[in-house]
């Protein structure tokens, strides 16, 4: 199986990832050279999802770290210090950002000793591993989730987990690509996953390219097919999951994770481990991004409201733990009262 798309690649001086602002319509790929640049790549949503979001930021601090030509080792620390801080202003939600930026930090104070070339070194082959394991874990997310999908069933997905948002084959949609594979015939109701669309615009994109029968839904149908008996299985993706279980995701998640419960569908969420942040202990301490108001109040460049229209937009919510069936990940599917075994992992 090949991937479906080469969300970010890495080029030793620059990073080139796909402007997934322009899917459907135009697929163009931009060379990113600086951190400023990949910061606002992230900011600006030309490259998103969790696992993307982790990896690319983890290659701005390369870029940034490899533009060093001095000799001063506390000033190469103090910049890459600053750097680090600055790349974790990107966005506040998806726990992948830290998890990077961290890694990196890790394994340059191990290496302090060594030479400023061998730091940024160093620090080049820890984000290109990142990105291997990130692409290892979405293979392994797609076989251990795909048994759950059965021949002939219906699948809700919500937001963009696919590709598009990790190195590799994504998450919930690598279960999909997977089960697929396996000979599976199911169809995939894509909620449209306003305000941003990455339902409309970029599951669908994926599926049509993978060749899985898909229908796109307004968010707001998710109930009624429910209750016609036609969704048997809910899979999204996650941008944080606390110890407890309490997962953030695309705002409209806490949503379906309602009705699902109400209408007895199994709920679950795919996610590598680099999206659990285990040193929080419920969603109430998830900082939740707040986006601009325009994404509410236009639809692409057109203004769809009166002027000045009051609008709130977070661009996620936080679902219950006890609303989750389960936890699709690279270990294996665990249920929120075991996650505490993958902890120790
Ligand atoms: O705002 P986005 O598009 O970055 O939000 C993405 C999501 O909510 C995804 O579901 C999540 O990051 C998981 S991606 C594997």
């Amino acid at each position: 199986m090949d991937r479906i798309v080469k969300t970010l690649t890495w080029n030793k001086d620059y990073l080139e990832i796909i402007d997934q602002t322009l899917l459907p319509l135009d697929e163009k790929y931009i060379k990113i050279k600086t951190i400023e640049a990949v910061w606002e790549a992230i900011r600006g949503l030309h490259i998103r999802g969790a696992p993307a979001i982790g990896v690319a930021s983890a290659f701005g601090l390369v870029l940034a770290a490899k533009k060093y030509k001095g000799k001063n080792k506390d000033k190469f620390f103090s910049i890459f210090e600053d750097n680090i801080s600055y790349m974790k202003t990107a966005r506040p939600t998806a726990y992948n950002l830290f998890y990077g930026l961290a890694r990196l930090k890790k394994s340059a104070y191990e290496n302090y000793r060594k030479s400023i070339p061998e730091l940024q070194d160093i620090i080049e082959k820890e984000a290109e591993k990142m990105f291997d394991e990130d692409m290892e874990s979405c293979k392994n997310i797609g076989e251990n989730g795909s048994s759950l999908i059965k021949d002939n069933i219906n699948v809700l997905s919500h937001c963009n987990a696919g590709g598009l948002a990790t190195t590799g084959f994504g998450t919930s949609l690598s279960v999909f690509y997977f089960a697929w594979d396996k000979g599976r015939k199911f169809r995939v109701f894509v909620d449209e996953t306003r305000p941003v669309l990455q339902g409309a615009r970029l599951t669908t994109w994926e599926l049509k390219k993978a060749g899985i029968p898909h229908t796109l839904i307004c968010d707001s149908t998710a109930a009624f097919l429910m209750q016609q008996k036609k969704i048997d299985i809910v899979i999204v993706g996650a941008d944080r999951i606390c110890a407890n279980g309490d997962t953030a995701n695309k705002i409209g998640t806490y949503n379906i994770a309602v009705i699902a419960a109400y209408h007895k569908i199994p709920f679950y969420i795919a996610a590598p481990l680099s999206t659990f942040d285990f040193s929080l202990k419920s969603g109430d301490q998830i900082p939740i991004e707040e986006r601009p108001g325009e994404e509410v109040t236009d639809l692409g460049c057109i203004r769809i409201t009166p002027e000045e229209t009051d609008a709130y937009n977070p661009a996620f919510d936080v679902t219950p733990a006890k609303l989750i069936k389960g936890f699709i990940t690279e270990k294996g599917i665990f249920s929120p009262k075991n996650l505490f075994t993958l902890k120790k992992i």
